[in-house]
């Protein structure tokens, strides 16, 4: 996109994080801005602090794993705005939760994946009509470096799926004639709430019983938790998706240092060799 003033951006997970600082920074280019989020009071606040700087936002409690309600999200968009330029599927949970010492526990594996690759599976199917439509728009779909480096871990899994299906729609000729550009947010450690996730977390995800976490997972959520508090501002990082956005840039990343990290792996693979030790887990 050329320019994004006057223009309106859908943001999921808005209500903190990364998510309300995109939606600050795009009010600060000029945006009118839409905030969706599954926890209503905090949207409410999210929406206020943005008004409060004199640019248009309204606020639609969204669940993103519901893909009428991402429907109803495009639709109050567009009665509101008249059109979406720019969306931004963004909502996440971490989902470190207990294995209890199983390979899988399927109820943190349905969740994630839920909202983390469905959030954007219905936001494509939902908005790319409409964006394509009228040709001046952008996709942001927030990844993480977790969907470069490998685990076994639904985090992993839907990051990988998010990384996947965002390259894919870069290359989509469709989007390509309309002249709709594509983003993929693949952060590194961001200082959010992110791994208070099971805040959010619905009656039907709930954890099994008496599932508890093992020594080594509660010494990686302590480790995360630390590199969390320690990571980038999300207004950092909302000025490098605003950037990513103007210059039509697919990969935004936040840590140039994990990304170096990436090449043991990737000349592992192109040797068709096996896999060095691990010195970085995401
Ligand atoms: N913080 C990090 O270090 C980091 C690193 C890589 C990627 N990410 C990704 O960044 C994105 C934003 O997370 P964040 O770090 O700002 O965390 P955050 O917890 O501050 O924000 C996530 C937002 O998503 C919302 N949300 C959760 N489930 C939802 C649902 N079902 N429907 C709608 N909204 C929902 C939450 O209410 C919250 O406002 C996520 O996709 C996350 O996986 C975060």
């Amino acid at each position: 996109m050329e320019s994004l003033s006057g223009k309106t951006a859908v943001v999921t997970g808005a209500a903190s994080g990364m998510g309300l600082a995109f939606a600050q920074r795009f009010a600060r280019a000029g945006m009118k801005v839409v905030l969706a989020d599954v926890e209503a009071p905090k949207l409410d606040e999210a929406v206020a602090t943005v008004t409060a700087t004199g640019a248009e936002a309204i606020g639609v409690v969204t669940d993103v794993t519901d893909g009428a309600a991402i429907d109803r999200l495009r639709d109050a968009a567009i009665d509101a705005f008249g059109r979406v330029h720019v969306l931004c599927n963004n909502a996440g949970v971490a989902g470190s939760g207990p294995s209890g010492g199983n390979f899988v526990n399927e109820a943190e594996w349905r969740w994630v994946l839920e909202v983390n690759l469905w959030g954007v599976i219905h936001g494509h199917r939902a908005f790319l009509p409409h964006l394509v439509e009228h040709g001046d728009g952008h996709i942001v779909n927030t990844a993480s470096m977790a969907g470069h480096f490998p685990g076994h871990s639904a985090y992993s899994a839907s990051k990988w799926a998010v990384v996947a299906i965002t390259e894919g729609l870069f290359h989509d000729p469709r989007l390509k004639a309309a002249g709709v550009g594509v983003s993929c947010l693949c952060p590194g450690w961001v200082n959010t709430a992110i791994m208070d996730s099971h805040r959010n977390r619905p009656e039907w995800a709930a954890p099994s019983h008496g599932v508890e976490a093992t020594p080594m997972e509660e010494m990686m959520a302590a480790f995360v938790r630390d590199q969390i508090r320690s990571g980038m501002e999300p207004a950092a990082v909302a000025d490098l998706v605003h950037d990513a956005i103007l210059a039509n840039r697919l990969w935004v990343f936040t840590d140039m240092q994990m990304v170096q990290a990436l090449e043991p792996r990737f000349n592992a693979v192109l040797a068709a060799e096996n896999p060095p030790e691990r010195s970085f887990d995401s």
